[in-house]
C-alpha cells in the first residue's frame, strides 16, 4: 500500500506514470468510457482548512471511479485533540478505503499516514499541495509535450505549492528557479534536497532575489498567494514584503516568448498577478484546475488498485 504525503517518496519514473495516466483518464472521461474502480470506494475527506478545488475535485473525482467521499471539516473531528491522530487513523481505516487530508501541519498527515490501514493523501499541509503539484506540471507536459529542460520560474514565497513544485521539477528533469524577497525563500533543507534529485535528473535548481532573475529563459511562471493559510496575523507585514514580487506583462516580457503562467488559486489579483496576466492569452490557470480533477482521478485509482494495473 502507497501514501501520498508528499512527492519525495515516488521516483521519477512513478511520478511520470502518475501524469501518464492522468491524461489516459482524463481521455476515458471525455469519451464517456471510465470503468468504475470495484467496490464502491468511499473517500474521507479530512479539511482542517479552507477549500474549493481540492475539496470538489476530489469528490467528483472519487464519483468517476464509482465511489463517494464522505467530508469531515475540523469542527466534526477536531482531530488530534478528541482523539489521537493513531486512534483517528484506525478507526477511519475500518470504515473508509481511503483519506485525503487538509492539514495545518505535515506532521498530522504523516501521523494519519503512519497509522492508517488506508491510502492517505496530502490534500495541502503547510510544507506541501503534491496534487497540485501533480496538476500544474499535466498542465506543463499537454502544453509541451515533453518536461526535460522545461524551466519553471517561482515568484514568490518559499510555500507549501512552491516546494512541491521544486521536488516534481528536480525530479522530473525540469529546470527550477525561486525568486523570494529576503526571509521568505525556501528552507534550505528542502532546496538541498531538491538540489539531490536535480544531481540525479540533469535539472538545475536555483533560489534568486530578482524576479527577473527567476524568469529569464522560463516556460513557466508561477506565483500563489503571498499569505497562506495559517499566516493570516502576518498579512501586514507580508504585503510590504513581497512588493515588486506581482507577475505583471513586464515580468512575463522577461520569460521565453511561449512562456504559460500558472496560479493555483485562489489568486488575489493586484497583489501577486495582476488582472491583465492573469486573464491574459498565456495564463494557463483554468487547465490547471481542471486538471486537478485529472491528476486526483489517477492518484485514487493508483492507489486503490494495485499501482502498476
Ligand atoms: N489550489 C487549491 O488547492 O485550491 P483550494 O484551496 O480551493 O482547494
Ligand atoms: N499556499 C496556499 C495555497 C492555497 C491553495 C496556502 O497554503 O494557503
Amino acid at each position: 500500500m502507497r501514501h501520498l504525503v508528499s512527492l519525495n517518496d515516488f521516483t521519477g519514473d512513478e511520478i511520470r506514470h502518475m501524469l501518464e495516466e492522468s491524461i489516459r483518464l482524463k481521455k476515458l472521461r471525455r469519451e464517456n468510457a471510465l470503468a468504475p474502480l470495484p467496490g464502491k470506494p468511499c473517500l474521507a475527506l479530512i479539511f482542517e482548512k479552507s477549500s474549493m478545488r481540492t475539496r470538489v475535485s476530489f469528490d467528483v473525482a472519487i464519483h468517476d471511479l464509482g465511489g463517494y467521499s464522505i467530508y469531515l471539516s475540523r469542527q466534526d473531528i477536531n482531530l488530534g485533540s478528541r482523539e489521537s491522530f493513531k486512534d483517528a487513523a484506525l478507526v477511519l481505516s475500518r470504515y473508509v478505503n481511503c483519506v485525503a487530508a487538509r492539514t495545518f501541519e505535515q506532521n498530522t498527515v504523516e501521523e494519519l499516514a503512519r497509522y492508517s490501514d488506508v491510502p492517505v493523501i496530502n490534500a495541502l499541509s503547510d510544507m506541501y499541495h503534491p496534487c497540485q503539484a501533480l496538476a500544474d506540471i499535466l498542465t506543463a507536459l499537454e502544453r509541451f509535450g515533453t518536461l526535460k529542460g522545461v524551466k519553471l520560474a517561482f515568484i514568490g514565497d518559499g510555500n507549501n505549492v512552491a516546494r512541491s513544485l521544486a521536488v516534481i521539477c528536480a525530479k522530473l528533469g525540469m529546470d527550477y528557479a525561486i525568486a523570494s524577497p529576503d526571509g521568505y525563500e525556501l528552507d534550505e533543507p528542502s532546496l538541498k534536497l531538491a538540489k539531490s534529485y536535480a544531481a540525479k535528473s540533469g535539472s538545475r535548481i536555483e533560489q534568486v532575489r530578482a524576479p527577473g532573475d527567476a524568469a529569464s529563459g522560463a516556460r513557466v511562471l508561477y506565483t500563489d498567494t503571498w499569505v497562506s493559510m495559517g499566516q493570516e496575523k502576518e498579512t501586514e507585514k507580508r504585503l510590504k514584503d513581497f512588493k515588486g514580487y506581482c507577475i505583471d506583462s513586464a515580468l512575463l516580457k522577461a520569460a521565453a516568448p511561449d512562456a504559460i503562467v500558472m496560479h493555483c488559486l485562489p489568486a488575489h489579483r493586484g497583489l501577486e498577478i495582476t488582472d491583465e496576466v492573469m486573464d491574459g492569452p498565456q495564463s494557463v490557470v483554468l487547465d490547471e484546475a481542471e486538471n486537478r480533477l485529472h491528476a486526483q482521478r489517477a492518484v485514487l485509482k493508483l492507489l486503490l488498485s494495485d499501482w502498476r494495473s
